[in-house]
């Protein structure tokens, strides 16, 4: 049986990784095997493009970003995620190509079908299974990432760039509304997990 393809998203801030290390931990107690992975990144290829283009001193025009971003997917589908699947591992990934919709197109402005354009080269209409994405308002993930002063100018900046994240992810979610299940992660941590165990478990196939 092919594994499933599990990915989680969501504007920084959103208690993400968190509950990617929570799910980890259900899926594994139920006997599935699992491989975790990430992007950009999971591959060493796909690393090495991680570290320039998350670095800060590097300003890259959009275009550039989504290319590369597309460029190391390639590679992590073709040499990691697929095969995994194949063999009937599941795959959990931290972000996948919503996060170049978000970012690149709702944050940076590229135009959306050039993304559909590449997803569509790239994925050949290979889509993840399920998408959990974390939404929260960006003043309160600033706050959560525990910064709870007033924002300066640069924060404000910030908190509008990911304002348009967090549209366009919700703009993915209504595009893709079977696969993409949009998480209120403005409640406590304990809470989403005791709303979501039940519904992943089912949705997964996995008796309780
Ligand atoms: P992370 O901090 O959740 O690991 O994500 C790394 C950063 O990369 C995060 O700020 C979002 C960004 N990103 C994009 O801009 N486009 C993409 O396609 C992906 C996968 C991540």
């Amino acid at each position: 049986m092919r594994g499933k393809f599990i990915t989680l998203e969501g504007i920084d801030g959103a208690g993400k990784s968190t509950q990617l290390q929570w799910l980890a931990g259900l899926l594994e107690a139920h006997g599935i095997p699992l491989l975790i992975t990430r992007e950009p990144g999971g591959t060493e290829f796909g690393e090495k493009l991680r570290q320039m283009l998350l670095d800060r001193n590097q300003r890259l025009h959009p275009d550039t970003e989504a290319l590369l971003m597309f460029a190391a997917r390639r590679e992590h589908l073709a040499k990691v995620i697929v095969p995994a699947l194949e063999a009937g591992t599941w795959v959990l990934c931290d972000r996948f190509t919503d996060a170049t919709f978000a970012y690149q197109s709702g944050g940076s402005g590229l135009a959306w079908d050039r993304i559909e354009a590449l997803e569509q080269w790239v994925q050949q209409g290979l889509q993840p299974d399920i998408t959990l994405c974390f939404d929260i308002a960006p003043e309160l993930g600033r706050a959560r990432s525990g910064r709870i002063k007033q924002p300066d100018r640069f924060e404000q900046e910030q908190d509008a760039f990911f304002s348009r994240v967090r549209q366009a992810y919700l703009r993915r979610a209504r595009e893709h509304p079977d696969r993409m299940h949009i998480i209120d992660a403005s409640a406590p941590v304990i809470e989403i997990q005791k709303k979501l165990e039940p519904v992943i478990l089912s949705i997964c196939g996995i008796k309780s």
